[in-house]
């Protein structure tokens, strides 16, 4: 039977994953793979966190954070391919080509680059690099024939583009080489951070594998809670709380119910009760899986060797697409 193919990237972060990644696209990533039903491509995409500052000493090291974090959470190189993107030189070419159907206002008007550009005030001196990272990411994509891409709601813009670059790409060629890419809505839980935002590292609120138990208590109990529960001795509003959202998340129904009850009733107190009850369920939710990562940072050999053999993996099938598009674009079959 042929396999649906899934595919997705993750961008390799300073400190690895956070509570919010492993809950939203790691989870969903190690459920697609167990699932059996696809044949998953999961890469660490290296090239693109490189597209805003191309400090890839830097990002070598977090890519190897990451991927431990990425295994420890239930990621398998006997299951899915793991790969790096910039372990893969057919992706430039495919990039390329794909520059060839895809026009500058349709970067510029991405939303993604217009907020970025807005964020990080780039007046008309960022890069082209990063200008041009949703065509990387149709490369990603269509490299391996990806059909359904895993990705959070942030994302759609880059698959529409993508779906129209393979669409043009297959019109330019005269022949379906490329699936035409959906994605795969990611659920996920609202999980906030300590200052109750969305959980981001470039917030600073984030909870993450990388950090030891204490440091997760510290974070804990920095935590702001329901801002109209000022003393001990007011109800409080559970469902405006952050500590809550995670108790949620982390605790068990009982354990929700009790604290839900608890709090309205003023019956516990947020810093000596409720917050060192987080910090231990949390504690021991991520503790194998700290173990691993840890073991895993500890020896980065190991990690290339991974890598190397995902690689070629990832190659076997990228040189098969590549000498088709090059075929289709009447060039010659060197590869
Ligand atoms: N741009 C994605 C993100 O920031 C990461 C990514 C790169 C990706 N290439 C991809 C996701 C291909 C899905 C498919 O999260
Ligand atoms: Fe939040 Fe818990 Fe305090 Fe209630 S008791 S306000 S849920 S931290």
């Amino acid at each position: 039977m042929l396999q649906e193919i899934v595919l997705s990237g993750i961008r390799p972060s300073t400190g690895g994953l956070h509570l919010g990644n492993i809950q939203g696209a790691v989870e969903n990533m190690v459920n697609l793979q167990n699932s059996g039903q696809y044949q998953c491509y999961f890469f660490l995409a290296d090239l693109h966190a490189g597209t805003t500052d191309p400090n890839f000493k830097e990002i070598r090291e977090n890519t190897y954070g990451v991927l431990a974090d990425m295994i420890a959470c239930g990621l398998d190189s006997e299951k899915s391919v793991i790969s790096r993107q910039s372990d893969i030189p057919e992706l430039a070419q495919l990039h390329l080509f794909f520059s060839y159907v895809t026009t500058v206002s349709e970067l510029q008007r991405n939303p993604v680059y217009r907020e970025q550009v807005k964020e990080l005030g780039l007046n008309g001196n960022g890069l082209s690099s990063f200008l041009n990272y949703p065509v990387l990411q149709a490369a990603d994509i269509c490299l391996y024939r990806g059909e359904l891409i895993p990705v959070g709601k942030d994302q759609i813009p880059h698959i529409e583009l993508t779906r129209e670059i393979a669409r043009r790409f297959n019109e330019l060629c005269g022949k379906e080489i490329f699936p035409i890419p959906e994605p795969l809505l990611t659920e996920t839980p609202r999980i906030p951070g300590i200052d109750g935002r969305k959980m981001s590292k470039s917030y600073g609120n984030d909870i993450s594998l990388s950090h030891s138990e204490e440091e997760t208590e510290q974070r804990i109990s920095q935590m702001i809670t329901d801002t109209k529960r000022p003393r001990l001795t007011d109800p409080g509003h559970p469902d405006n709380c952050p500590v809550f959202a995670l108790h949620e998340c982390y605790s068990s129904p009982e354990e929700v119910e009790r604290i839900k009850a608890e709090c309205q009733q003023a019956r516990i107190g947020c810093r000596d009760s409720c917050k060192p009850a987080l910090a231990q369920v949390i504690n021991s939710a991520l503790r194998t899986p700290r173990e691993k990562r840890q073991e895993l940072f500890d020896q980065p050999e190991e990690l290339e060797e991974l890598l190397l053999e995902g690689a070629v993996k990832a190659r076997k099938v990228a040189i098969e697409t590549i000498k088709e598009v090059r075929v289709g674009l009447n060039l010659s079959r060197i590869s």
